[in-house]
């Protein structure tokens, strides 16, 4: 694959980065106005390249090249176009921007079947503390308790999508195809395994699972000044006990990861006591049991922690996800695409979260891992290669081939 079309794939990312909430950095949330720059501009990329374009009501924006045949089955391509606060041009937007360029490179050709170039509008879970709720309404999963949760300054998720003017309750038609042919995610890898073995790409077997929760410790504020230290029930103080115990707990299991990335102390002044204080909670592991038990774990601590020092303890569950497997024949094509584009197929799991998680187990879904120099990404300098760029969408004009049949593999493509 020409390295211009990898170039235009990068300036496109880098371009999007601009559409920002906040100036001077990128911060992308679901359905800001920042989105409907960046829709508008998809929009205009999707349309050139022959596709027809809408926003659903999750406000995922989706570009249709269709295939020859009128009922002919569809794979969807894409990723995030949300992002996590002051982030870099590339998580989730280049894989999107991916999908574009692999239907731009068929200049028309129709095959037998449709590609869906999807921009998920939702994976961070940033606004709402939920993430995939994007993909999850492709795959039904968008109810009335995901819908009635609130951001900090109380909007629900239903009254977000009214506000950006979409209409909530046409969410059924956010419904991915009933017979899918499967789901094709590029994603950096943002982590440093390939950068370290100097590899440019990899294929993802797993992803791992996940928790999240919101916990919070409810004592009683008080004045800084004239409370005695043994008269308090410091809710800022209990919380500080057991992030340190989070910590500790996962540096003891292997390969688990544990994260308190917020912490929201009320009424938050330096001189009052916290009366609450709230700490987000990120837990993953490739084993489920292993994920579990910790947060049981965890939960317990909070509840000890809180105990003793008279505090009592909210545990909100927000997302609880099993590890999945990637599709194994998608594995295989993917391997032989990216082998064909001249790269030695490196296999890794995935640490990180994707869209790819809510689809896995409604039709056969594989990722393609980019390199991420320094491994740095969540961070403005989050970066990407351009020579691996081409070799990544090369691979993936390879597999739409190999689906089609045309890739001359031994094996052949799923029955379509
Ligand atoms: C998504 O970026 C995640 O949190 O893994
Ligand atoms: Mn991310
Ligand atoms: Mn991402």
């Amino acid at each position: 694959m020409d390295d211009a079309i990898a170039r235009e794939v990068i300036s496109r990312c880098r371009f999007l980065a601009t559409c920002s909430d906040e100036p001077g950095y990128t911060t992308r949330t679901f359905l800001s106005g920042s989105m409907r720059t960046v829709h508008a501009q998809v929009s205009r990329w999707m349309t050139d390249a022959g596709m027809s374009v809408r926003v659903d009501a999750a406000g995922n924006i989706r570009g249709v090249h269709a295939g020859t045949t009128e009922g002919a089955r569809r794979l969807y391509v894409g990723s995030h176009l949300d992002t996590v606060p002051h982030a870099g041009a590339f998580d989730g937007v280049l894989g999107v921007m991916m999908g574009v360029s692999l239907v731009e490179s068929l200049r028309g050709r129709r095959l037998p079947f449709s590609i869906e170039v999807i921009g998920f509008s939702e994976e961070e879970g940033v606004r709402f503390g939920i993430p995939f709720i994007g993909s999850r309404a492709l795959v039904g999963e968008v109810d009335g308790t995901l819908l009635s949760a609130t951001d900090v300054s109380g909007r629900s998720v239903a009254q977000a999508i009214g506000d950006f003017g979409l209409d909530v309750s046409r969410m059924a038609d956010a419904r991915a195809a009933s017979n899918p042919l499967g789901y094709l995610e590029c994603h950096i890898e943002q982590g440093p395994v390939l950068d370290r073995l100097r590899q440019p790409v990899a294929v993802v077997d797993r992803i791992v699972g996940r928790s999240y929760a919101d916990v919070t410790f409810v004592g009683s504020a008080g004045h800084a000044g004239t409370t005695p230290m043994e008269a308090r029930r410091d809710a800022l103080t209990a919380a500080a006990d057991w992030i340190g115990c989070v910590e500790a707990q996962a540096r003891q299991a292997n390969g688990l990861v544990a994260t308190t990335g917020r912490i929201d102390a009320a009424p938050g002044a330096a001189n009052v006591i916290a009366g609450s204080c709230r700490v987000t909670l990120d837990v993953r592991h490739g084993d489920d049991a292993t994920r579990t038990a910790a947060v049981d774990r965890l939960r317990s601590a909070a509840r000890e922690i809180g105990a003793r020092r008279g505090l009592s303890v909210e545990w909100s569950s927000r997302f609880d996800h099993a590890a999945v497997a990637m599709h194994p024949a998608f594995v295989g094509m993917l391997t032989r695409a990216i082998e064909r584009a001249g790269a030695p197929a490196n296999m890794m799991s995935s640490g990180a979260g994707h869209d790819a998680i809510i689809l896995a187990p409604h039709m056969p879904a594989a990722m393609l891992f980019l390199r991420t120099p320094g491994g740095l990404s969540h961070h403005p300098e989050e970066s990407v290669m351009e020579g691996d760029v081409a070799i990544a969408l090369a691979a993936g004009v390879n597999f739409l081939n190999e689906l089609a049949g045309e890739g001359g593999s031994e094996d052949p493509p799923l029955h379509l």
